[in-house]
């Protein structure tokens, strides 16, 4: 496969970019590796209507609100701006004006005339919100990962972003850490593909085109595997770890040509991974060939010194600007310290040079120097446009996954509905944990796609994610309805970056209101709205249907609706794998098998208190209808392994199956996880519909790297297992010679 890392050296921007580093000044040189915030409060930055949220909340004083907004901060920025010592903005205004004022100051009265890139975290969506990253992994569905980051790109870029921070691709096997929201899940071979297409998505062929914008692979590397599922904990893992399940996703985004990398706050084996010379040069830049540049996660130069590396920000700017980090978020260590370390011979004119290259070269390649404005008018026809609501609504009904159905769905459009929880109608929760700029006013909640649809229904709240269940409500609700819908799960900020957990159930009195219907004698269905895989067992064992449905963005409620009256048949496969309890995790399905595999034996891995099987398992999700398989075979033509498969919708409904294929290394020099997903193909079926789906895997991509990091495809038998999910127990075999 091209490594479309070497499309970033062209012989003619390269010599310009010489040209342009003869004349820098050492001052402007430090200018492009400092990155701030556009508003004006502090390193890190919040936007201006957040500022007045801060006033009108009492946390801010009238003078201080008039200082900070005074323009004083903006004319230091502008000065800076003037002076070459700023390269870049970390944007959280999305006011296209402003970042072209800015430009402008820039391009025209700068000396160097250098052009400024803007960044934002144009996670799931810019105006138009898509389903979290979680959520969307769920659909199998590339085109659909695709797509969704094209329209990101298109209206983040109508607004004046060049570039987003996503794809998140750190894989995440604990649900206790909130970031498992911004991810792709558990899954090497899934996160890769999905890290693929999101490039694909942001980028297009040449991201210099103005719908596009330059990608960022984030969080290098491993901060998924964070112990305990603590936010921003210690890393410790073996290289082999490191190289078998963290890094091919990032070897794919680089490989797809991402322009960008941030290196992640966490330390690998005691090292910070942004002083990280082993991940920064010798994986990200030697082995995989990346040739744009790393931007550090913010604060994460300055934060060497609380990782016990740096005995202050000096050091921790030698240590990281050695290490790789072109760009120095918002902490400012790099304009503090670089010249200081420049002059003493801690960090060669080369270095700097090259780190200044690095992003000279993304800047070109965007065409930042030829087309630096934003065309502002543009915006008011793409953003939110009915095109993109109609993808979010796609995206959002793939990510679905019916967890449990026992008769209860689809609802028939006539019954009497009552609605409880506080989850259906609060539009803001809908959006998910990196939103900033998706509105509330603009979401379709259950209960707007509810009254839209004309269903008679009635709801009370009676219960909040937090708050206590009120019972007297509870029973008016359901008095006369002949079935009950109750949205329970988390707030869309008790997921993603801070939001680690420790306790994965429900919180709050949400388990009163699901005993109580389950006491009320009626039918009902639970609808999860939640960022993180919950352990809910005693929820998931009391009621007769249960839908999870994430936080899912601009179109939540339509996309819930179709799903509930039968007119989208759910074909969501879970990308992460729930736990009965918390106390169970990490918990994932490509495990070793140890040599006392979980079994119902007192004397094998498990827990004594929890079921030998997790709640829900990596791939799991049901349907309206059946799939059966059948005729399963596999053999090897040439450097590949052909492997087919009958698959028959079996029900009465038509639908979409995500058909797994998930091979096993039966004995190898180092053991192989019980199963590993390598391939997965979707297939919509008619009722009675049967096709033979046929794969090929390639034998290169069976290997592992071995205890000296060489990839090695060892001979001997591999096990297929294909199927409906993880747990799949057709398989077959293949000799490897
Ligand atoms: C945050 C996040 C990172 C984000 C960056 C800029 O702390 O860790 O994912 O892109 O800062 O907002």
């Amino acid at each position: 496969m091209e490594n479309r890392q070497n499309r970033f050296i062209k012989p003619d921007t390269e010599k310009k970019i010489d040209t342009l580093l003869a004349k820098m000044t050492v001052k402007e040189k430090i200018g492009q590796l400092h990155q701030l915030g556009t508003s004006p409060v502090g390193g890190f930055e919040i936007s201006k209507n957040e500022m007045k949220k801060l006033l009108d909340a009492g946390r801010l004083t009238k003078e201080d609100y008039d200082n900070w907004m005074s323009n004083e901060q903006w004319d230091e920025n502008e000065g800076l701006v003037r002076a070459g010592e700023i390269g870049s903005f970390l944007g959280r205004d999305k006011d296209p004006n402003f970042y072209n004022h800015l430009q402008r100051v820039a391009v025209e009265e700068s000396r160097l005339g250098i052009p400024l890139i803007f960044g934002n975290d144009v996670i799931h969506g810019h105006r138009t919100v898509f389903p979290i990253p979680l959520a969307e992994s769920c659909s199998f569905d590339d085109e659909t990962f695709e797509k969704t980051a094209e329209i990101a790109a298109k209206e983040a870029a109508s607004e004046g972003i060049h570039w987003t921070f996503a794809p998140m691709l750190d894989i995440s096997r604990d649900a206790r850490w909130g970031r498992i929201a911004e991810s792709a899940g558990e899954d090497t071979y899934l996160a890769s593909r999905y890290a693929a297409a999101k490039v694909r998505g942001f980028q297009g062929e040449d991201f210099s085109d103005k719908d596009r914008i330059v990608a960022c692979a984030k969080h290098f590397v491993a901060y998924g595997a964070a112990e305990g599922g603590r936010d921003y904990n210690s890393v410790d893992m073996s290289m082999q770890k490191l190289w078998n399940t963290y890094l091919p996703p990032f070897k794919a985004a680089c490989e797809a040509g991402a322009g960008t990398f941030m290196s992640a706050f966490n330390d690998l084996n005691g090292i910070p991974c942004s002083a990280n010379t082993y991940l920064l040069r010798t994986v990200l830049r030697e082995k995989f060939g990346f040739k744009g540049f790393v931007v550090s996660d913010a604060f994460s130069v300055g934060e060497c010194v609380a990782h016990g590396v740096a005995e202050d920000r000096k050091q921790a700017a030698e240590l990281c600007l050695n290490a790789g980090v072109n760009m120095d978020m918002v902490v400012g260590c790099y304009r503090d310290h670089v010249e200081e370390l420049l002059n003493e011979g801690k960090i060669s004119e080369d270095t700097l040079n090259e780190a200044v290259r690095e992003i000279l070269r993304i800047k070109f390649a965007k065409g930042l120097f030829d087309n630096p404005y934003t065309d502002v008018e543009s915006a008011a026809d793409i953003l939110i446009c009915d095109e993109h609501r109609k993808e979010a609504l796609k995206a959002a009904e793939k990510s679905i996954v019916l967890l449990k159905n026992e008769d209860i769905l689809p609802l028939r459009k006539n019954a009497k509905i009552a609605v409880v929880g506080e989850l259906a109608d609060d539009a803001e929760e809908m959006l998910g944990c990196w939103v900033l700029g998706g509105l509330p006013e603009e979401t379709v909640t259950l209960i707007d796609a509810l009254k839209l649809r004309g269903i008679d229904f009635v709801y009370e709240k009676c219960c909040g994610v937090k708050t206590d269940f009120n019972r007297e409500a509870f029973e008016r609700a359901i008095e006369n309805a002949d079935i009950i819908i109750a949205t329970v799960g988390e707030y869309r900020d008790m997921s993603g970056e801070a939001a680690s957990y420790c306790d994965i159930d429900l919180h709050g009195e949400q388990k009163k209101l699901i005993d109580a219907l389950y006491n009320c004698g009626k039918p009902f269905v639970t609808l999860l709205f939640n960022g993180r895989p919950l352990a809910i067992r005693d929820v998931a064992e009391k009621t007769p249907a249960l839908v999870e449905c994430w936080h899912l963005g601009t179109e939540a409620g339509n996309a819930i609706c179709n799903v509930l009256f039968g007119d989208y048949n759910p074909s969501g496969r879970l990308t992460a794998t729930f736990p009965n309890y918390s106390g169970e995790c990490p918990l994932y399905y490509n495990h070793l098998n140890t040599g006392r595999p979980t079994s119902e034996v007192r004397h094998s891995s498990k827990y004594q208190d929890a079921p030998i099987k997790p709640l829900y398992p990596f791939g799991y999700g049901l349907s309206y209808t059946d799939y059966a398989y059948s005729n399963l075979s596999a053999e090897i033509i040439g450097d590949n392994i052909s492997v087919s498969v009958d698959v028959e919708n079996a029900g009465k409904v038509s639908g979409t199956e995500t058909v797994q294929f998930y091979i096993q290394d039966v004995v190898a020099k180092t053991a192989r996880p019980v199963r590993e997903l390598k391939e997965y193909k979707k297939v919509y079926l008619e009722p009675g519909e049967k096709v033979t789906v046929t794969v090929k895997i390639t034998i290169a991509d069976i290997g592992y790297y071995d205890e000296a990091l060489e990839y090695i495809v060892e001979p001997g038998e591999f096990k297929l297992w294909v199927g409906h999910d993880s747990t799949t127990e057709l398989v077959t075999s293949v000799f490897v010679k």
